[in-house]
């Protein structure tokens, strides 16, 4: 999902080249998105302020580009970008962007592809999440009613409803907590009898739920 070199020789007037050393800043939060970024060679890492820092957003290579959203939506970037090699870097703005979407359809849909591959990224993120807020509780009622055997291994014997309602959860919020559990292979179900090999493990999903 790229803009190749090729796509914007026709254009090449009204785009010119910016080169980098590794560490310098691109663009910074709160900067006006005047330019969208082919990345030619090098590497760039984008990250965001959170609280205990920065949280590393993506990290980007040749063929690669970043800062449509700005150019495209009007508006500040809220994202910094910092080249972490040496960089070399096709500059676009925004009217030469729409003059090539308009005249090579395929750059627009690769930025519309793009997009859209983070949508879908961000709403995987956005479930992981919502599923690590259910975990708590229901492990904390998996552990209440788990039959330990001396080895360590447990066993439920709870139907998803009775599992819902005393861990204060919704039928699907349950059962979404119970597939972290699965997912994560501290938990399994055989025989409609929760088990796991290791019931110290199931706890340990409170430490990092
Ligand atoms: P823009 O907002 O102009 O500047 C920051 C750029 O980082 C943004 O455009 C995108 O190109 C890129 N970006 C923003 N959010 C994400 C994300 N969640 N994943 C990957 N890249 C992103």
């Amino acid at each position: 999902m790229s803009i190749h070199p090729g796509d914007t020789d026709f254009e090449v007037r009204q785009t010119f080249e910016r080169e980098l050393e590794s560490g310098e800043v691109i663009f910074e939060e709160g900067d006006t998105g005047e330019f969208l970024y082919v990345i030619q060679s090098g590497e760039v890492e984008l990250t965001r302020a959170v609280a205990e820092g920065r949280r590393l957003v993506g990290r980007l290579g040749p063929g690669e580009f970043f800062g449509e959203m700005s150019v495209v939506l009007g508006g500040e970037r809220r994202i910094r970008a910092t080249a972490v090699a040496p960089v070399r870097l096709l500059t676009i703005d925004g009217q030469t962007l729409e003059g090539m979407c308009v005249e090579r359809p395929e750059v627009a849909i690769r930025v519309i592809q793009r997009l859209a591959g983070r949508v879908i990224d961000l709403e995987k993120r956005l479930a992981a999440l919502g599923s690590d807020d259910l975990l708590p509780p229901m492990v904390r009622v998996l552990v209440r009613r788990a039959e330990t055997g001396q080895d360590g291994s447990a066993r439920v014997r709870s139907t998803l409803r009775d599992l819902a309602e005393e861990s204060g959860l919704s039928m699907r919020e349950a059962h979404r907590a119970l597939h972290n559990l699965f997912d994560r292979k501290v938990l399994r179900l055989a025989d409609d009898v929760l088990e796991t090999d290791d019931l110290e493990s199931v706890s340990a999903c409170l430490d990092v739920a």
